[in-house]
């Protein structure tokens, strides 16, 4: 029996309007495949939006995307309008209203794609960062605005519950790859919430006696992931360290373009979302160049949290192959066009 999914799809801004077409071909290539159908519902949200209704989404649009199994998102964001209207417009309300609390984002040296970094040895790791909290609150304020006694205060949130939580699911993900668990720190600079952190990650380890963990302190993370990325499996991060951390990563891996990432609610009560670490690229928007391989890898991200793990793993594969064909785009030292990339990599799905 044919398996279908009612997927929303919020293509955004900038090369969002390419890359995301270009995941759907192949995520309806490699859903042929294996009798699954999806039912794509093409929102046009974002910036248009904002400029035509003063709005990223509709009013009731957190409703609309309820009902649906996930979400798949390309980028929001444009030079013109600030990001605290884009992004805090549609991204970070669907992240918190559906609970989306671990952002998922695996990085793995891809075939053919060169690091710009030396490495002996592959890249393997991923990234959890916690979602929902953190350093990305809207708690805080400005005061005497525009003078030279302006002031500006922003909070961090660290809630017990939001530690635990992604600290847990890091550790279980940890104990069923190759049992090493990084935590992101800065607690000799950051002395209330950064001990905190500490604290709660080492609480939820005692469950997890088969995990062997090391906090570090995020500087010396982030110069140690330039030099031995090889060495990390699961690095689990506040929301702040993760972002920063796994666009680094990515670029140590050969492109933030191949990066991809799942906001999940691991609990499954609310649609999770799929979509690329990076953002809207307006440098290279319009130019038909964006690497989609991100927005794929995120496309197979989501056919596996859907429960179709052979389909994402025959997705995977054949874009990899394609990339070991040498059909790259630019950003990974190759001349191919974003469409060009999704024709082979549809070609390596073989016959349907
Ligand atoms: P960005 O990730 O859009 O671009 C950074 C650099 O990487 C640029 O040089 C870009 O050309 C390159 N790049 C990114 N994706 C690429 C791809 N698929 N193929 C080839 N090259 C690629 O980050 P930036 O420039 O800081 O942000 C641009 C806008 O996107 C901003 O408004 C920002 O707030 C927003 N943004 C949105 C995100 C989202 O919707 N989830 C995430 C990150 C940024
Ligand atoms: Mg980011």
């Amino acid at each position: 029996m044919t398996a279908r999914h009612r997927i929303a799809v919020i293509a955004g801004d900038g090369i969002g309007q390419e890359v995301v077409p270009a995941a759907v071909r192949c995520l309806d290539a490699v859903a042929e495949r294996h009798d699954i159908a999806f039912d794509w519902h093409h929102l046009d949200w974002g910036s248009d939006h904002y400029r035509a209704h003063g709005r990223m989404m509709p009013v009731d649009g957190l409703d609309i995307l309820a009902g649906h199994d996930a979400i798949f998102l390309g980028a929001v964001g444009v030079p013109d309008i600030p990001d605290v209207h884009t992004l805090w417009g549609l991204l970070i309300p669907i992240r918190r209203a559906f609970a989306q609390y671990i952002n998922l984002r695996p990085v793995r040296t891809l075939p053919g794609v060169p690091s710009p970094v030396f490495s002996r040895d592959p890249i393997d790791l991923v990234i959890v960062r916690e979602n929902n909290e953190g350093e990305y609150s809207e708690v805080g304020g400005r005061v005497y605005q525009g003078s030279a006694d302006e002031i500006a205060i922003q909070e961090s949130v660290f809630t017990r519950r939001g530690v635990e939580r992604v600290a847990r699911y890091a550790a279980a993900l940890a104990a069923g790859r190759r049992g090493h668990l990084t935590s992101a720190t800065k607690s000799n600079g950051i002395v209330h919430t950064m001990p905190f952190w500490d604290e709660v990650v080492r609480d939820v380890l005692a469950d997890f006696p088969d995990v062997t963990a090391r906090q570090e302190l995020v500087d010396a993370l982030a110069a140690s992931l330039v030099l031995h990325p090889e060495r990390y499996d699961v690095i689990v991060a506040s929301n702040l360290f993760g972002d920063i951390l796994s666009d680094l990563a990515g670029a140590v891996a050969g492109s933030i373009g191949c990066a991809p990432s799942a906001n999940l609610n691991p609990p499954g009560e609310h649609p999770s979302m799929f979509e690329p670490v990076h953002g809207s690229a307006p440098d290279i928007a319009g130019q038909g160049i964006a690497n989609p391989i991100g927005q794929i890898w995120s496309g197979a991200m989501m056919l596996d949290a859907l429960g179709h793990a052979a389909a994402a793993a025959q997705l995977i594969t054949a874009f990899e192959a394609a990339l070991a064909s040498g059909t790259r785009t630019r950003d990974i030292g190759g001349t191919a066009t974003t469409a060009e990339v999704a024709a082979a990599v549809v070609a390596h799905l073989g016959p349907s």
